[in-house]
């Protein structure tokens, strides 16, 4: 089905702030993709925009139907649901959109491809998709049955009929595997064994990441005869994180009183490691698997707290900025885990490996299902040990997430482009 004449102009303007956004024309394939596809089809009548502060504009097409069209067609996530009062669905950016399916290779097919897109939501990306390679080709799973009714009945208004799987995506969907291509719409932690298991060798992984620390990243993996996939993260895009079916309760407590907290000074600040720097952020995130953060400036406390917690078990550490020296921090860890020391070490290597950017970490998953990040620097490769909690093993083998910071995820990094 084709845009309506009286959204060919608007499609133009999309199309001119993707292109802006990319900084290069959009490959025609794709741009045909974008002009085909009506984004208005997609849109519930209520949709949410950032306000640039860490919250969220209602736009209501009963209300302001030009607002609405226009929110429609312009280059922003447009969130479409909340749940305890966190985004849990949106209509993804258009230019993270099209970033991905180019990270995908889909902007020049030279043989057909099975695909499955995880997180259907309004069916937005799952109609490019179709538009590109075929309905037959497009799987695209849900696990929120409202959100799947909405999301088929979307795309069969315009015209499209992908397998709409109403389910958990961390389980794939074995019935049409082998596929060439698992393209995420939500970010993970870690790589779920059914993804790898259900592409084909050299097939490809694309999934927006997150840690604890810092919810930001697009892994794309290729996968091996073996069982094995590697890849590299890509500087783009902030994704709501997966869901899972079956939430893990919250943290768990001390399960055996701790003592008091272990006290030093530390020269570390609080702001290197959590004060905006997305690659050190990235790189810590990815070191210290499970531990989060929070920014305390009530002054109840300290003029200014780093608070860090592991979201997988009672380990925390308080650090103090006393309001006058920037070069000493006091510090206070308790649990298991020694968090702030797991971090300085992880900033460290950051420093010596030359503050690496985002793009020059990466993932192996071997065949086990075991996660070896790596980071290039100074021509070589080089493991990241990762930090565990004493007793833990290596590998959890449960895919159950942790259980979730209380701080909100954010989702809404400015720059260089996020987008829920
Ligand atoms: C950012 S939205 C996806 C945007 C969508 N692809 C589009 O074009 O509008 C993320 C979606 O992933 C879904 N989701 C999250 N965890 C999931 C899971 N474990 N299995 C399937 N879907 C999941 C959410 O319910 C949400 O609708």
């Amino acid at each position: 089905m084709r845009a309506p004449a009286a959204t060919a102009a608007r499609t133009q303007q999309l199309l001119d702030q993707v292109t802006q956004f990319l900084d290069r024309p959009v490959p025609p394939a794709l741009e045909r993709a974008l002009r085909t596809v009506p984004r208005h089809l997609f849109l519930p009548e209520r949709v949410w925009c950032s306000d640039g502060q860490g919250g969220y504009d209602l736009c209501d097409r009963t209300v302001d139907p030009d607002r609405w069209l226009e929110a429609a067609y312009s280059d922003v996530s447009l969130v479409t649901q909340f749940t305890d009062s966190l985004p849990t669905s949106s209509a993804s950016m258009p230019s993270m959109v099209l970033r991905t399916l180019l990270l995908a290779g889909l902007a020049t097919l030279s043989r057909p491809l099975n695909v499955a897109e995880l997180g259907t939501a309004t069916g937005f990306n799952a109609a490019l998709l179709c538009a590109l390679l075929g309905d037959q080709a497009v799987t695209t799973i849900e696990l929120d049955a409202a959100l799947a009714d909405v999301g088929e009945r979307n795309l069969r208004a315009a015209g499209y009929t992908p397998k709409v799987v109403r389910g958990d995506a961390a389980a794939g969907w074995p019935d049409r595997a082998p596929y060439d291509l698992i393209l995420a719409t939500f970010s993970v932690d870690r790589l779920p064994p059914a993804w790898t298991a259900q592409t084909a060798p050299g097939g490809r992984i694309i999934t927006p990441w997150n840690s604890a620390w810092c919810c930001y990243g697009t892994l794309a993996l290729t996968t091996h005869q073996d069982g094995s996939a590697q890849g590299r993260f890509h500087r783009f895009a902030a994704f709501m994180p997966m869901r899972c079916p079956h939430p893990a309760p919250g943290t768990p407590g001390p399960t055996t009183p701790d003592g008091p907290p272990q006290t030093a000074t530390s020269t570390l600040s609080p702001w290197a490691v959590a004060g905006g720097d997305l690659d050190a952020e990235f790189h810590v995130g990815l070191s210290v698997p499970g531990a989060s953060f929070a920014w305390d400036t009530s002054g109840d406390h300290a003029p200014v707290r780093l608070e860090v917690a592991d979201t997988t078990g009672p380990s925390w550490v308080t650090v103090d900025y006393d309001g006058h020296h920037n070069d000493r921090f006091a510090v206070a860890q308790s649990g298991p885990r020694r968090l702030w020391d797991e971090i300085s070490a992880a900033y460290d290597r950051w420093l010596t490996l030359g503050r690496p950017s985002v793009d020059e970490h990466g993932l192996t998953v071997d065949a086990t299902g075991a996660h070896t990040p790596w980071v290039e620097a100074a021509g070589r490769r080089h493991a990241i040990d990762l930090a565990r909690c004493p007793g833990q093993p290596s590998e959890p083998q449960s895919l159950t997430p942790p259980a979730r910071s209380a701080r909100p995820v954010r989702i809404d990094k400015p720059s260089p482009g996020g987008t829920p």
